[in-house]
Formats: structure tokens, C-alpha cells, sequence
């Protein structure tokens, strides 16, 4: 287990890429099995996720390889047989159970481990089992696993509102109707770009979807999918939260390359809030932040609202705000594992249900504190990376699952980030 040595206060000036979403690319590539021939996507980030995705993948018989120099991967499903998703491999990574709808759409039956919970609490799966039972599936839940299996070789489909708005149920639910069910409406779908670029890929495989970008999404059965050459998105989280770290960072210039603005939804509307000079031009994204931010409070919501992959980096940058200001969470109601390490960095955030107030401006000053997961992960990053010192961040493979290459984009920028492997105690 590696850790982070990072020395501070350092400004980030220059350019950093952005590579792509992983978010995005999960649903991709569980929707190339469902093609009769291989599938190409582009910009696919080398991140712990793919890499776990890739191995779910195999252990069906589809043929993966990934070309990393050239971020591309090709998925042959000609050889799909094994209809099973191990729980060993389900538990290191939630976006794993995708592969019960994409088997249900496949082949009409799939044994697939239950997901795990994760740090900030339970993430439960119902949505996607009432789901599948509405369209015409049948489900049964057996020491871990769920059993989904259909007499016909299509369903008749139906009619399934998702309280709450659910990305994963949406995606679980699109990938099984696909090429299985006659007509399945989906209300309440959510809307985020990772659902709409998994529908593009699907129609441009052959299936017919309509109301892509809306929150009803109505699926009618295609008996043929063809595989496919697609391009994923930038990632739109790590764009954000390389703004904030900019904003954060004193004397900080910076451009954000190969980025897709419009997926920000209305999180622009706060970063502008700040008092920091922000310009898009095209898919550059120009960040040059001032001595003083302005203090704005934020509740996430589903898209195109405040993204909750955000709210901990949001959190960390209002330390530093002349001010005080609250971060609510209305999609986890206990996402703030990261708060009692900031607080041993100097913070001053209080944690209430669901509100977590932050009285700024606060000295960071760096110490050891401890990822819990990604998202508070990169927090930590950025606030060791404002604070007067050196810190230390333990568990850093929370960080390797979701951003590409972090350190040497950041190093590359003016950081002082260096990764050491982390003595494991007697
Ligand atoms: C996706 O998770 C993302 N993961 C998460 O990003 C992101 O935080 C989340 O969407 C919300 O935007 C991937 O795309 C791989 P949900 P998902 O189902 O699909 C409740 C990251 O850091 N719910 O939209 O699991 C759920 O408890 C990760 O990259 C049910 O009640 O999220 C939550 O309150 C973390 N029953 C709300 O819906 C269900 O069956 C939204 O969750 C499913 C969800």
C-alpha cells in the first residue's frame, strides 16, 4: 500500500490534461458484450477500476485487450459462455454488477454477485432487482448472489419509475431491455452524461432508444447488435475537481486540456461564485485563482445539479473561503468520511446529518491522515497541497482507482507530490 509524501503551500501553474471518465467508460464496456462482433472504445483511462472491469469481463469467455499506450481497449464477446460474475471480483468494485444486465441482455439469465458496501455506508441494489422484476425477469437472491432468468427468448417489458433517480439502475436496466424486452419505459431516469453516451453507443449498435437525455427513457427489443468503434468522454469529475484544486491554490494559472464543459451541468454556476477568474475555450478550461475566495454553499443533486462526486473537494476549497459556508448532500446522506482528516490538517468543519458547515479562512498545516475513499482522497491531495509543511497520506489506492497518472499531472504543474510504498506494520 503506497503512500503520498506532499510538501506545500505549492501553486499549480501550467497545463494538465484530462483523461477519460471512468464513470463513463464502465457502462461501454459492458455494452460491448452485447454486440456479435468486437467493439473499440477510446480514451479509456489506465485506472484500477478498468483493469478490475477487464478481469470481471474475461471470466465470461469475452476476449478483452487494452492497448494502454494508446488509452484504447477491443472486447470480443465471440467467445461469451460463462454467465457468472465472481464475488471476489464484484467486491472490489460496484459498477461490476453492470454485468447483470448486460447478461441478462446477452443471453436472458446471469449469476452475479451482490455488490459490497463501500466506505460511506450501505449503497443498496434494489432499484435494479424491482427493476428487472417489472420488465419480466424473474430474480432470486441465493447466499450472495442474485439468480435472474427468463423462460422467453424475449419479456414482455413494463413500465418502472426509479425512486430515487438511480445512474446504476438506469444503466443495470437499459443494458438488460436492450435486446430483451418489447418496451420498457424507464421515469425518473437519470440523466447524467455517462447514461446518455452509453445510450449513443447502444443505438449506434443497432438498438432503439428513445428519449435519450430525458428522464423517461423508452427501450423497444432489437434481436441484433453490432459491434462498435466509440469514443468515451473526458472525465468530467476529475475536470471539476482539478478547478478546485486550482482555486484553492494560491498564485494558481492553469489549463485544463481535452476537457467537455457542457458535462460540468450547473457546477459552473457556483465555481463562478468564487471570485476566481475562469474562462472556457472550446475543450480548454483556464483557471487563474486570487488571493481571496468567496465563500459558497452547495447541495448536490442528481444531474445536472452540484455532482456528490464533487461535495469533498467542494468541502476542502471552502477552508479557505473568507467565510462561512455548508455543503449538504442530498444523494449521500454520509459521505464525509473526509472531514475528521481535515480537520487534523487544521480545518474547522462541523458534520451534521447530512450538512457539513466549514468556517474559513483556516492554516492548513500538514500532518498524516488517511484516505477512506476517492473522492475524500483527492481531497486530502489538495488540501496537503495547500497546507504549510509536509503530509503524509496513507492508503493511496483509493486515488489509483480514479485518477489517471494524479501525481505527475500535478508534479507537472508545480506540486511536490511524492509516492513512497507504505511500510506495512509488523
Ligand atoms: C454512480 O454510482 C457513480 N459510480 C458514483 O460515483 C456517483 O457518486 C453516483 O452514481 C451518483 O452520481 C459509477 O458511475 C461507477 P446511484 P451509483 O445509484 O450508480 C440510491 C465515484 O466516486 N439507490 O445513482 O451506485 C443510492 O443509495 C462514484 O466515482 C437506491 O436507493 O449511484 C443513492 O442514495 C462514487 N437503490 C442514490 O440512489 C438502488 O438500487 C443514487 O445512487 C440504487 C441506488
Amino acid at each position: 500500500m503506497d503512500k503520498f509524501i506532499i510538501k506545500g503551500p505549492t501553486p499549480l501553474k501550467g497545463i494538465i490534461p484530462v483523461s477519460g471518465s471512468k464513470n463513463a467508460a464502465l457502462p461501454l464496456m459492458a455494452a460491448s458484450l452485447l454486440g456479435d462482433s468486437p467493439s473499440t472504445i477510446h480514451l479509456v483511462p489506465r485506472l484500477k477500476d478498468i483493469y478490475t472491469f477487464n478481469n470481471v469481463i474475461r471470466v465470461t469467455g469475452t476476449k478483452v485487450d487494452f492497448d494502454e499506450e494508446a488509452n484504447t481497449l477491443t472486447i470480443d464477446p465471440k467467445h461469451l459462455g460463462y454467465l457468472e460474475a465472481p464475488y471476489d471480483l464484484v467486491r472490489k468494485m460496484r459498477a461490476s454488477f453492470y454485468m447483470l444486465g448486460t447478461l441478462i441482455g446477452h443471453s436472458g439469465q446471469a449469476k452475479v454477485s451482490l455488490p459490497g458496501g463501500c466506505a460511506w455506508g450501505p449503497r443498496p441494489v434494489d432499484l435494479h432487482l424491482k427493476g428487472f422484476e417489472e420488465m419480466g425477469i424473474n430474480i432470486e437472491l441465493d447466499q450472495g448472489y442474485v439468480h435472474a432468468s427468463t423462460q422467453n427468448h424475449s419479456v414482455e417489458g413494463g413500465e418502472f419509475t426509479l425512486k430515487p433517480s438511480s445512474v446504476g439502475a438506469t444503466i443495470n436496466l437499459v443494458l438488460g431491455a436492450v435486446k430483451r424486452a418489447k418496451k420498457f419505459t424507464i421515469h425518473n431516469a437519470a440523466r447524467e452524461p455517462d447514461v446518455v453516451l452509453l445510450c449513443k453507443m447502444l443505438q449506434q449498435m443497432g438498438a432503439d432508444i428513445e428519449g435519450i437525455g430525458t428522464s423517461t427513457l423508452i427501450i423497444r427489443k432489437v434481436d441484433k447488435l453490432s459491434g462498435v468503434d466509440f469514443s468515451n468522454d473526458p472525465d468530467r469529475i476529475e475536470t471539476g475537481t482539478f478547478m478546485i484544486a486550482a482555486a484553492m491554490l494560491p498564485k494558481s494559472d492553469i489549463t485544463l486540456t481535452g476537457c467537455k464543459p457542457k458535462d460540468l451541468g450547473r457546477f459552473p454556476n457556483a465555481f463562478k461564485k468564487l471570485g476566481v477568474d475562469f474562462s472556457v475555450d472550446g475543450s480548454n478550461i483556464h483557471i487563474k485563482s486570487n488571493n481571496t475566495i468567496h465563500p459558497v454553499s452547495i447541495r448536490t443533486e442528481i444531474y445536472p445539479g452540484f455532482p456528490t462526486d464533487l461535495q469533498a473537494q467542494w468541502a476542502t476549497l471552502m477552508t479557505q473561503a473568507n467565510g462561512t459556508s455548508t455543503v449538504t448532500d442530498t444523494v449521500y446522506f454520509d459521505r464525509f468520511s473526509y472531514v475528521p482528516e481535515l480537520n487534523r490538517l487544521g480545518a474547522k468543519m462541523k458534520v451534521e446529518k447530512n450538512k457539513v458547515t466549514i468556517h474559513g479562512k483556516t492554516p492548513l498545516d500538514g500532518a498524516s491522515v488517511m484516505s477512506t475513499d476517492l473522492r475524500a482522497s483527492v481531497s486530502l491531495v489538495m488540501a496537503a497541497m495547500a497546507a504549510g509543511g509536509t503530509s503524509e497520506i496513507l492508503r493511496i489506492y483509493h486515488l489509483d482507482r480514479g485518477y489517471e497518472n494524479l501525481e505527475e499531472k500535478l508534479n507537472n504543474a508545480g506540486a511536490s507530490i511524492k509516492r513512497v510504498p507504505q511500510e506495512i506494520p509488523a
